[in-house]
């Protein structure tokens, strides 16, 4: 039986598709490329700790929000306002700025997909055997100076996170991304427990697992605060409805709070797991934790170089990293597809082709962004278009959305406290939401985010 709560919106064929579906949608680059180099910059594992924290007291509630906002209205973020307040006309806006948020995730998240199928290959086909550290570092700077190849790969993500989106949504969406995240879970133990037995692996683990919290002193403690911040938001994907979408896709048999907990425990098992795999590679081999965005490009294939097995070992890492940047693709294209079926009526494959052609287009700028447009330096020497639509993205609109979610669904200027809690908890299994916490969630919350949002913006164009 299906656990859609109408008759003619498509549904899910299960709960383990929606849990693992909306987990896709959150397990993706920010687990396994920005978690790792993250947590490695802000000192190991007290960062990881702050991070569980923003997980539990800032992520949480919002996810439960955006699933009770997508289940109430039944539709997609961009109508969701309209549907559950059609007078309070201030908050329709913001579902269209949602749904251009999903468009602007989608036009770098192609691009380093893109990268990731590519290392797999190339890993595969054993290009990177033989080479120096140096010559590594070259390999991903002559990469970025070719447009062409870049397209290419680009392209063939975009093919393969539309063409389960094309296929429907229990027979392509569901079950295609339900076997991706179980293979995916999978790998992950077993790359996770080849690391951990490397020779030297104890210095990696300690540092990842033994809270130093000087460590994080010496990192800028506002600093560090503020990346498990903006961590937690990227992660989960909170902020422009990617999430809310599945729960218009479920019925009404469980409480939310108890969903969410599951997806975010699916999310921080991914990171921690990529944390478990990277740290204690990196110090068997000597290589710095904090080496920034490059650690997985420039650091990793040096370290599959060096260890036995690794041609097998690197290929298996890269197809992990497709996997889960290709469940967050697939999920983002379903919520944006949804939105031209809802709206305008269109026809599930022909939105999927009129978009597909559409993406393709929008991801180009940050492609050429690395070497054509090179010049174009938007937020300070040495930044590019990624930087760009990054930060429109992960400084702006998802701490900016959070915030708005968190408002409409706790005061009375929105959809309201009573409404809400009536969702979250509509059903009789699972875990409740917190009601005696409502003063947190009215006005605490919403200080912590503004909080966020302000210090992203102070960083960039003040300090
Ligand atoms: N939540 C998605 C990720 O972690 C955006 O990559």
């Amino acid at each position: 039986m299906s656990l859609g709560a109408t008759k003619t919106r498509e549904a899910l064929a299960s709960r383990l598709g929606f849990i693992l579906l909306s987990a896709g949608c959150a397990i993706g680059l920010g687990n396994v490329w920005r978690f790792p180099y993250i947590a490695g910059r802000y000192g190991g594992a007290a960062f990881v700790l702050v991070y569980m924290v923003f997980l539990i007291i800032l992520g949480l509630p919002v996810m439960v929000m955006e699933l009770s906002i997508g289940r109430a209205s039944q539709t997609n973020i961009g109508l969701t306002f309209e549907t559950l307040t059609p007078t309070k006309k201030p908050w329709h806006l913001y579902g269209k700025l949602a749904i251009i948020g999903n468009y602007v995730l989608m036009m770098f998240y192609t691009t380093i997909t893109g990268w990731l199928l590519s290392y797999f290959v190339h890993t595969i086909k054993g290009d990177f055997v033989g080479l120096n550290a140096d010559q590594v570092g070259g390999f991903f700077s002559t990469m970025l100076g070719k447009p062409g190849s870049m397209i290419f790969w680009m392209i063939l993500a975009v093919v393969l996170g539309l063409l389960p989106v094309a296929k429907g949504l229990q027979s392509g969406v569901e079950k295609i991304t339900k076997q991706m995240m179980i293979g995916l879970l999978l790998l992950m133990l077993v790359l996770a427990f080849n690391s951990m037995l490397l020779d030297g692996a104890g210095e990696g683990l300690k540092f990842y697992l033994v809270p130093d919290f000087g460590k994080m002193v010496e990192s800028g403690l506002s600093e560090t605060i503020y990346a498990a911040m903006g961590q937690a938001f990227f992660t989960l994907s909170l902020g422009i409805g990617s999430i809310s979408i599945f729960g218009s896709y479920i019925g009404k048999e469980h409480r939310l709070t108890g969903e969410a907990v599951r997806i975010i425990g699916l999310d921080t098992f991914v990171a921690l797991c990529s944390g478990l795999i990277i740290f204690p590679a990196a110090f068997a081999f000597g290589v710095q934790p904090d080496a920034g965005p490059s650690l997985i490009f420039i650091t990793l294939p040096n370290i599959f170089n060096q260890m036995s097995g690794g041609r097998i070992w690197g290929s298996l890492f890269f197809l992990f990293m497709s996997f889960a940047a290709l469940s967050t693709l697939i999920a983002v294209f379903e919520n944006i597809i949804s939105f031209w079926i809802d709206t305008k009526g269109v026809d599930r494959k022909k939105a999927t082709l009129f978009n597909g052609i559409a993406i393709v287009l929008l991801s180009l700028p940050c492609i050429l962004g690395f070497n054509v447009l090179a010049g174009f330096q938007p937020l300070g020497p040495g930044t590019g278009v990624l930087d760009l639509e990054d930060f429109v993205v992960s400084s702006t609109l998802l701490p900016l959305g959070s915030l708005f979610f968190t408002i409409y669904c706790t005061w009375k200027y929105g959809w309201g406290w009573d409404k809400f809690i009536t969702e979250a908890d509509s059903g009789s299994n699972g875990l409740g939401f917190p009601k005696v916490l409502r003063p947190y969630f009215k006005y605490v919350l919403p200080a912590i985010i503004l909080g966020i949002f302000l210090k992203g913006y102070w960083d960039i164009f003040i300090a």
